[in-house]
C-alpha cells in the first residue's frame, strides 16, 4: 500500500480517507494515533491489522467537542463533567458504560467506551471534518515505544496504512491518563498527561490500580484495563532499571557505559557519565522533559546493534508516574536493587 505523508496543509485529504474508512496516523499532544472510524468494525478491523494489536485490547475514541460525549457514553456523573471542563481538550482519558451506538470491535468486547477530547489542533480539526469519533491506539506496532514524531511513525507505519499527518514533535510524550468513570467511582487505571493529584483535586480521592506498578497476574486479578497485559513500549535490547543510592547508581551507569553494545539512559546532571551510546532524558527534577523524551530514547538504540540497556529508576512523582509505568513495562520489571 502506498501511504501518503501529509502536511498542515492537507487535513482535507486526510479527512477525505477517514470518511472512506481508510486508516490514517494523525498527531496528538501525547503520541502520535492510528486513527480510523470508531463507529464502524471494518474500520476498526483495519487498525488491529496495522498494528498487529490483540483484538481484545480496546481503543479510545477520540471527539473534538465535549458535547459529543453524551452520544456515545451512559450515565456520565457530574463529577466527570466536571474533570471534563478541567482537563478536556487535554490527556485525559475518561471510560464510561458505553451506548449501542459504539461497537463492539471498538470496546474489545466490553461495556464500557474510553473516550478523550485530544488537545493539539490538527487532531480536532480532523476529527471535526469527519461526521463519526476516531478509534486511534498510538500509532506503533503492537509492542513497541509509542511514537512521539512523524519520522517514528514512519518507521512503524509506511506501507501499511493509507497516510500519515506530519504534526512535528508531541508536546506531552507519554499517552494520556486512563480514568474509569464507571458508577461515579474513580479509578486511575494507566497514568498519563494528568497527574493523580491534579484529578484528586477535582473529584476527591481517587482509586489507584495496582497493575500500574506491578505486574499482573492474571489468574488472580480480574483485568480491568487489558492494555496492562500485555508487554509494551519494548526496545529490541533488554532493558534494565537501575534503582538505589544515587551515587551507586552514577558508578554503576558509568561503569557499564564503558562496555561495548551497552546503552544507557539517564539524566542530563549526571555529567560524568558519556559516550555515543548515553541518551540523557533531561534534569533529573524536570519530570515533563522526562516524559516528553522517554519513547524516543528507546526507540534510538533500535538503529544500533544495542543487547543491553541500562536506565536510571524515573521518579514516581507527577507526570514521572507515567514514566515509570512504561519503563517498568518496557523492562518487563527487570529492576537491578542497588541498595
Ligand atoms: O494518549 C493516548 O491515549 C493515545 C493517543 C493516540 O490518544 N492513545 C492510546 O491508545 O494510548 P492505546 O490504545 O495505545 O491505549 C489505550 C488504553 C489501553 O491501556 C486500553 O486497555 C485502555 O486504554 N482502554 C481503552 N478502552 C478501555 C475500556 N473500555 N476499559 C478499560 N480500559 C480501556
Ligand atoms: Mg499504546
Amino acid at each position: 500500500m502506498e501511504t501518503l505523508l501529509l502536511g498542515r496543509d492537507s487535513l482535507s485529504k486526510a479527512a477525505e480517507l477517514l470518511i472512506k474508512d481508510e486508516v490514517v496516523a494523525i498527531p496528538t499532544e501525547t503520541v502520535y494515533g492510528l486513527a480510523a472510524n470508531a463507529l464502524k468494525e471494518d474500520c476498526v478491523r483495519k487498525i488491529y491489522e496495522a498494528k498487529g494489536r490483540p483484538s481484545d485490547n480496546p481503543l479510545i475514541i477520540h471527539i473534538s467537542k465535549k458535547e459529543d460525549v453524551y452520544l456515545y457514553a451512559k450515565e456520565v456523573s457530574e463529577k466527570a463533567e466536571k474533570l471534563m471542563d478541567k482537563f478536556w481538550p487535554g490527556p485525559l482519558t475518561l471510560i464510561f458504560k458505553k451506548k449501542d451506538i459504539v461497537p463492539y470491535k471498538t470496546t474489545g468486547g466490553l461495556d464500557t467506551v474510553a473516550i478523550r477530547m485530544p488537545k493539539n489542533e490538527i487532531a480536532l480539526e480532523i476529527i471535526s471534518k469527519c461526521n463519526f469519533p476516531l478509534a486511534a491506539p498510538s500509532a506503533n506496532i503492537s509492542g513497541k515505544p509509542s511514537p512521539t514524531s512523524f519520522s517514528h511513525v514512519v518507521f512503524d507505519m509506511e506501507g501499511k496504512i493509507s497516510a500519515i499527518v506530519d504534526g512535528g514533535d508531541c508536546n506531552v510524550g507519554v499517552e494520556s491518563t486512563v480514568l474509569s468513570a464507571v458508577d461515579d467511582e474513580f479509578i486511575l487505571l494507566r497514568p498519563g498527561g494528568v497527574t493523580p493529584k491534579e484529578i484528586e483535586e477535582v473529584v476527591g480521592e481517587i482509586k489507584i490500580s495496582q497493575s500500574i506498578l506491578n505486574e499482573l497476574d492474571e489468574k488472580k486479578e480480574k483485568v480491568i484495563s487489558p492494555g496492562m497485559k500485555y508487554k509494551h513500549y519494548a526496545p529490541n535490547g533488554n532493558l534494565y532499571l537501575v534503582s538505589g543510592e544515587e551515587e551507586k547508581v552514577i558508578g554503576f551507569l558509568k561503569e557499564k557505559s564503558k562496555t561495548h553494545k551497552t546503552g544507557i539512559i539517564c539524566y542530563d546532571d549526571y555529567s560524568d557519565i558519556k559516550g555515543e551510546n548515553v541518551i540523557k532524558i533531561g534534569e533529573k527534577e524536570d519530570l515533563s522533559n522526562q516524559a516528553k523524551k522517554i519513547f524516543s530514547a528507546l526507540r534510538k538504540f533500535d538503529n544500533k546493534e544495542i543487547r543491553e540497556i541500562y536506565s536510571v529508576y524515573p521518579s514516581s512523582e507527577g507526570i514521572g508516574l507515567a514514566v515509570l509505568n512504561r519503563m517498568l513495562r518496557a523492562a518487563g520489571f527487570n529492576v537491578i536493587e542497588l541498595g
